[in-house]
């Protein structure tokens, strides 16, 4: 089953809850967070306080992006504010394995990200610890970007690999994601999609319709 995960990144903040209730009726289970720390990218985002807020408003299941250095520092109080998934970068943990072991514990799940310059091969080790593999198909930091086109080379290759392994991991790409190249994106592989701008620029339910998964 492929999976819409509406990124809050491009919301109307002024209306999130609104924003978020119309993904809900539009048939939605996912929601996309992005959490930025103005270190392991450029920009700043939001944190626990805005997660512990919807989470009161909404039964989606939380797909908690973390574009944070050493986020393990960090990953009870994503549990308690609500998050039902988390995923870290290979880039920004000195021990992979400790951090995501760190989110099975506290019962979540585990989501493992590379940035477009990084390769898959930093993925392997873990493969058979983790439920999710993010492949940016942008540079993490800002919403609105194209997608790098190489960056699904990689989806390709994981598709291969989780489907002759026979893993149960879901495949999630994230940025740049348009009505015009979803289906290249899912061809690919990809079976969660991540979209902000997309979904939330002009007519909410409108565009999840488009975008037709
Ligand atoms: C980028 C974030 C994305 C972003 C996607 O660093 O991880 O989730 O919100 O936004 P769009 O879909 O607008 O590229
Ligand atoms: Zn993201």
């Amino acid at each position: 089953m492929n999976i819409l995960a509406p990124s809050i990144l491009a919301a109307d903040f002024n209306r999130l809850g609104e924003n978020i209730k119309e993904v809900e009726n539009s048939g939605c289970k996912w929601l996309h967070i992005d959490v930025m720390d103005g270190m392991f990218v450029p920009s700043i985002s939001f944190g626990m306080p805005l997660i512990k807020s919807i989470r009161k408003e909404t039964g989606l299941f939380f797909d908690v992006h973390l574009m944070i250095t050493e986020p393990v520092r960090y990953l009870k109080e994503f549990k308690d504010s609500g998050a039902d998934s988390v995923t870290v970068h290979t880039e920004a943990c000195k021990d992979v394995k400790g951090t995501i072991d760190a989110i099975k514990d506290l019962e979540m799940k585990a989501g493992l990200s590379i940035c477009p310059e990084t390769d898959i091969d930093a993925l392997m080790p873990y493969l058979n610890d983790i439920d999710l593999i993010l492949v940016m198909t942008v540079h993490p930091g800002f919403g609105g970007q194209k997608l790098i086109p190489e960056t699904l080379d990689k989806v390709r290759a994981l598709r291969h690999i989780i489907d002759g392994k026979g893993l149960s991991i879901r495949l999630q790409v994230d940025g740049g994601i348009t009505k015009e190249n979803i289906n290249e994106a899912v061809s690919a592989g990809a079976d969660t999609i991540v979209a902000g701008t997309a979904v939330f620029k002009g007519n909410i339910s409108e565009n999840i319709k488009n975008l037709g998964l």
